[in-house]
């Protein structure tokens, strides 16, 4: 656990890097242009204010496991690891902001030109995905005139550190992601975390860079939700604290890996109704709620992607397999389906409908009203057989899970293109017979 580690970014998360590293055992020379950042460092204390930190890094100063720097290229030659924890700032516009990674990437690259062995870069810095391959990688190879995966190896390796907890949070990851384009070498990342809990995932390249923004959208849209539950919750005189216990304390469906998978748009006949109800009343009490207000513009334009999806192949004879809200219902109240269905008629294609839940004859009340009321001619469209309406498609729509994907594979044609907007996912068979499109995978 000898190998020196240089870290370039002594702000939050590169001096909490340092001082928790540095703890493990490893050698460290802190990186910064700011010389009162490296100085603070050098003299035992920490730049940033961060519970326990100070102690942590005056205690590395008196065993000499850290040093801090401000020439790049005495880091890289005296280290086996650069970590690069750079700030990613937005621009006025909101796009990334990426000056600083590019510089660190010229410094790291000029200094690997003179250097013998193999260097390993890994970025912690939140950049977007495909960075690491389109600007990271490019500039270190035109300024060192080596290459990447032979002479040095780069890995995105996200932080998921939050100011406050830092340092529990650095030595109790929930996972960590290693990202590399390269293989080679790759035991000596393995190791820098083999001490750590949680999953180890080596994830093909842009996952690492995508799984951080999904967390912090994630964490962000959360914030808002429960604020905005608090909000409405106030104001309709409830206990918000109360209510969140009580939908919080269910981990099958709330708080759980349940609806958090892509496929395709809600519908039925409770989410839309609730949430319409629910928005309604606070406009009545004159209270924002945007986040609420915009999923069902979000669910629209879900479906809108696969209408675009659809008339994207440029075929308009079209099958469509599943006709109710969700597989093993005839619910057809506020199907995504019948929208789609209504969106692709008005675009002039040709459509036939099976659904093996639904047969119009025997839908009665307010689902049969429904189907009256938004799309009476359906039932021309609709067969109870899947082979004659795939038979003179041109494009066959997956719409449902309640249909065996090799039963399908077998009655497609290679001229048909399958569009999967539920991710029944890819027959095997399908290469050689049919074109195939997923919307989200
Ligand atoms: N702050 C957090 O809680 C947190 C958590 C996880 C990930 N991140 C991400 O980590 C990155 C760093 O965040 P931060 O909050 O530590 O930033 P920060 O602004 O606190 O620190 C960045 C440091 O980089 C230094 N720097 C700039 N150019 C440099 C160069 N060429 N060489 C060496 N050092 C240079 C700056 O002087 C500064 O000290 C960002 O991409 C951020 O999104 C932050």
């Amino acid at each position: 656990m000898s190998r020196s580690i240089s870290i370039f970014g002594l702000g939050y998360v590169g001096s909490v890097t340092a001082a928790c590293l540095a703890q493990l055992g490893r050698k460290i020379i802190g990186v910064d242009p700011n010389p009162l950042k490296v100085d603070m460092l050098q003299a035992g204390k920490s730049p940033i204010l961060e519970p326990g930190l100070e102690d942590m890094i005056a205690e590395c100063h008196r065993n000499g496991s850290i040093t801090a720097i401000t020439d790049a290229s005495e880091a890289v030659l005296n280290s086996e690891i650069s970590f690069i924890s750079v700030g990613t700032p937005s621009q006025r516009n909101g796009k990334l902001d990426l000056t600083h990674v590019e510089k660190v990437c010229r410094d790291i690259g000029t200094a690997l030109r003179a250097k013998k062995s193999f260097h390993w870069i890994v970025l912690r810095s939140t950049i977007l995905p495909g960075t690491t391959e389109n600007v990271v990688i490019p500039i270190l190879e035109a300024t060192s005139g080596k290459r990447a995966g032979y002479d040095f190896g780069v890995c995105f390796n996200p932080e998921f550190l939050r100011e406050g907890t830092a340092i529990s949070d650095f030595f109790e990851p929930p996972f960590t992601v290693l990202k590399t384009t390269h293989v080679y070498n790759l035991q000596s990342l393995r190791e820098l975390y083999e001490w750590a809990p949680g999953d180890l995932f080596e994830t093909t390249p842009a996952t690492a860079e995508m799984v951080k923004y999904v967390c912090n959208s994630f964490h962000a849209l959360k914030v808002s939700f429960a604020n905005e539950i608090g909000a409405i919750c106030k104001h309709l005189s409830v206990d918000a604290e109360t209510v969140t216990k009580i939908y919080t304390s269910d981990t099958r469906l709330n708080i759980s890996k349940a609806y958090l998978t892509p496929g395709f748009a809600f519908g039925g006949s409770c989410l839309p109704k609730d949430l319409r109800a629910l928005t309604y009343r606070a406009k009545e009490l004159d209270l924002k709620l945007p986040l609420l207000e915009n999923i069902m513009p979000s669910n629209n334009e879900h479906i809108e992607r696969a209408v675009e999806a659809i008339l994207r192949v440029g075929k308009r004879k079209v099958a469509l397999l599943g006709l109710s809200f969700k597989a093993g219902t005839d619910d057809l109240r506020e199907s995504p389906m019948v929208q789609l269905a209504k969106r692709l008629l008005g675009e002039g294609c040709e459509l036939k409908i099976w659904d093996k839940n639904v047969s119009l004859g025997q839908l009665i009340g307010s689902n049969r009203q429904f189907i009256q009321d938004t799309i009476p001619h359906i039932g021309q469209l609709l067969s109870d057989n899947l082979d004659t309406v795939i038979e003179s498609a041109e494009v066959v729509v997956v719409g449902t899970k309640a249909v065996d994907r090799q039963q399908l594979a077998a009655k497609l044609r290679s001229v048909q293109t399958i569009i999967d907007i539920v991710n029944v996912g890819k027959p095997a068979e399908v290469n050689q017979m049919a074109a195939y499109a997923g919307m989200c995978w």
